[in-house]
């Protein structure tokens, strides 16, 4: 098994790069927020517990996403790898991962990093706002405080696994052709 993590701000191009990486690795893609508006979509009491978080811009509770990442992981655990995009956003959910893939004998191979800055962020996602569908999307001072509680939140997640020598920074401007070989070669690199 083949267990990533794609890091990075909202906006820099993990579902983008991570529909092409399952292709290629033939892993299992689970992202969270799409799981979340998956729920939204069909008014489920978890879609409208999150719904009131994500359209403010703030992080669902811990216990709800832990919650259902496990369920989505448990339900696939034939799938070759997971490609966790837009999971662990803190660093009880980076825990609460890796002490669930220990469990099953797995663990989190590895944490690739788009980098972006935030103004290309606040323009990419004002741009993907005019098709998406997302009300998250469309308004500047909701998608600055995702930018927000991405540094103080998420961002520590990078050094936590830094620290086991298992996180990698990709350049995440370019085409999506350019980023996707860099995040290869990096994949590559670390997977013999
Ligand atoms: O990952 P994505 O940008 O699609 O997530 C959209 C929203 O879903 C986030 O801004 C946040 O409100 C919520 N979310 C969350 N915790 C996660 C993933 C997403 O609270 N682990
Ligand atoms: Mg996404």
């Amino acid at each position: 098994m083949l267990n990533l993590i794609l890091f990075g701000p909202p906006g820099s191009g993990k579902g983008t790069q991570a529909a092409k990486l399952v292709d290629k690795y033939k892993l299992l893609h689970i992202s969270t927020g799409d799981l979340f508006r998956y729920e939204i979509g069909h008014k489920t009491e978890l879609g409208m517990k999150a719904q009131q978080y994500i359209s403010k811009g703030e992080l669902v509770p811990d216990e709800i996403t832990i919650g259902m990442l496990k369920n989505k992981v448990e339900a696939n655990l034939d799938a070759n790898g997971f490609i966790f995009d837009g999971f662990p956003r803190t660093i009880a959910q980076a825990k609460a991962l890796e002490d669930y893939l220990h469990s099953r004998s797995l663990e989190v191979d590895a944490l690739l990093a788009l980098h972006v800055h935030d103004e290309e962020i606040v323009k990419r996602i004002l741009k993907r706002g005019e098709t998406s569908g997302r009300p998250d999307d469309l308004d500047e001072s909701i998608i600055r405080n995702r930018i927000e509680v991405y540094k103080s939140e998420t961002s520590p997640i990078y050094d936590y696994f830094d620290k086991k020598g298992k996180a990698y920074k990709v350049d995440g401007i370019g085409t999506i052709d350019e980023i996707f070989d860099r995040l290869c070669k990096q994949i590559d690199s670390i997977h013999i």
